[in-house]
C-alpha cells in the first residue's frame, strides 16, 4: 500500500481521498493542516476509518511519515510544498495548475533529476478519463482538423465573496489563481492533450478590481488552425466543446466533466463516444499515479509523456497571461 499524506482540508481533498481509497492501492496515514483543531475536523468528517491517520501542523513531520502526497493547497503555495517534498523522498500529485510560472517548474524539473526515484504527478483528473482517451483517438482518425471551440464557464460560489468586497484566494493574483489558472487550464490541457503545443497565443481576459481575471477568450494558433478557448468565473454557460474535423465533429457537453461525448460525422447522423463516467471523477487519475508508483520502470514512457504535457501547459498558461500583461506575485520572487 502507498502511505498517502494530503496537504489542503477542502471538498476536492475529500474527494481525492474517496477516490485513492477506491483504489485499494492508497493508505491515509497523515493529514496537514494549518491548525491541529481543522486537521481534526476534516479526518472527522472523512467516511473512512480513520483511526491510525495522523494530523500534523509541519511539513517535516508530514513528509517522515508517507510515501506520496497529495497537495491541494491554493497555487501560489504549491512549489514551495512539492520542493520540500521532493527534497524529502516524496513523491508529488499536485492540483492543477501545479506551478506559477516555467521558472518554477524548471527548478523542480532540475530537482527531480537530483532525485530520481521521486515522481511528480499534476492532478489534471480530465486528461485521465477514459470518455477523454475517446476524444484523442478519433480526433487522431479525422482527415483534415479544422481546430476546437472549448469552453469551461461556472459561476464560483466564492465570486459571492468577492461582490460582497472579500478577497477569496481563487480570485486573487497572490494566490496564482483567477479565472485561466483555475478553469481555463482543463481546456488549455485538453487542446495541448489532443493537438500538442500551440504556435502562439493570446488571451484576452475581463479583469476584476484586483487585477486578476475573472473570465476570458483565448486563442491558440497552430499550424493549419486555432483553437478558440473561452472560460470564466462569473456566469454559468451550458455551451457543449467541439472539436471540428472537415465535416464532422465531436462534441462534448462539459470539457472538465465529460459526461457526455458525442460523435457527428459529415451527414449530421450522431453516436455516443466512450461511456458514463464513474461518480468520482478522481478515481482514474488516482489509479494511473498508483501504477506508475508501484511499477515506475515498466509504465516510465507514460510518466514522462504526463510531465512533459504539464511542463507544456504551465508554460503555454504564462505566455497566455504574458499577452494579457498579468503578472503574479510569484513572477516577482523568481
Ligand atoms: N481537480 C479539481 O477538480 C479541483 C477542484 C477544486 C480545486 N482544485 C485545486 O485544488 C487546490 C486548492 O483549491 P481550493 O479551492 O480548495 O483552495 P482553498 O480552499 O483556498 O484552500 C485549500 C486549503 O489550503 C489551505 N489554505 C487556505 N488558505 C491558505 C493560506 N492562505 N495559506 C496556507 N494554506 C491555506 C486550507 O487548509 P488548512 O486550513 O487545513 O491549512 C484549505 O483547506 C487548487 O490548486 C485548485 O486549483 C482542483
Amino acid at each position: 500500500m502507498i502511505r498517502l499524506g494530503i496537504i489542503g482540508t477542502s471538498w476536492i481533498t475529500a474527494m481525492f481521498i474517496d477516490a485513492a481509497m477506491k483504489t485499494n492501492a492508497y493508505d491515509l496515514t497523515t493529514v496537514y493542516s494549518r491548525s491541529q483543531a481543522s486537521g481534526e475536523k476534516f479526518l472527522a468528517s472523512l467516511d473512512i476509518d480513520t483511526d491510525n491517520v495522523d494530523v500534523v501542523t509541519t511539513l517535516s513531520d508530514l513528509y517522515q511519515s508517507i510515501d506520496v502526497v497529495y497537495i491541494a493547497s491554493p497555487n501560489a503555495l504549491h512549489f514551495e510544498q512539492a520542493k520540500v517534498a521532493i527534497q524529502s523522498g516524496v513523491h508529488v500529485i499536485v492540483e492543477k495548475p501545479s506551478f506559477s510560472n516555467p521558472t518554477e517548474f524548471e527548478k523542480i524539473e532540475s530537482l527531480l533529476a537530483k532525485h530520481p526515484d521521486v515522481r511528480l504527478f499534476e492532478a489534471a483528473r480530465h486528461v485521465h478519463q477514459p470518455n477523454f482517451k475517446a476524444i484523442q483517438e478519433t480526433v487522431a482518425k479525422m482527415a483534415q482538423l479544422q481546430g476546437a471551440t472549448l469552453v469551461y464557464q461556472k459561476y464560483s460560489s466564492r465570486y459571492d465573496a468577492y461582490l460582497a468586497g472579500q478577497e477569496p484566494n481563487v480570485l486573487t493574483r497572490e494566490f496564482s489563481a483567477g479565472a485561466l489558472y483555475d478553469l481555463g487550464v482543463y481546456p488549455i490541457y485538453a487542446a495541448l492533450a489532443v493537438y500538442g503545443t500551440p504556435n502562439a497565443v493570446q488571451y484576452l481576459p475581463r479583469l476584476l478590481r484586483n487585477g486578476a481575471d475573472g473570465s476570458g477568450v483565448a486563442n491558440l494558433f497552430y499550424d493549419n488552425f486555432n483553437v478558440t478557448v473561452i472560460f470564466g468565473k462569473t456566469s454559468n454557460s451550458y455551451l457543449p466543446s467541439e472539436f471540428y474535423g472537415l465535416k464532422d465533429t465531436i462534441s462534448v457537453s462539459n470539457i472538465a466533466e465529460l459526461e457526455k461525448v458525442t460523435y457527428y460525422d459529415g451527414e449530421g447522423n450522431s453516436n455516443h463516444l466512450g461511456d458514463v463516467p464513474e461518480e468520482n471523477p478522481m478515481i482514474r487519475e488516482s489509479q494511473d499515479f498508483a501504477n506508475i508508483i508501484n511499477d515506475p520502470t515498466t509504465n516510465h514512457a507514460e510518466y514522462s509523456q504526463w510531465f512533459q504535457l504539464a511542463k507544456q501547459v504551465n508554460q503555454t498558461l504564462f505566455d497566455l497571461r504574458q499577452s494579457a500583461g498579468i503578472e503574479f506575485p510569484a513572477d516577482i520572487k523568481e
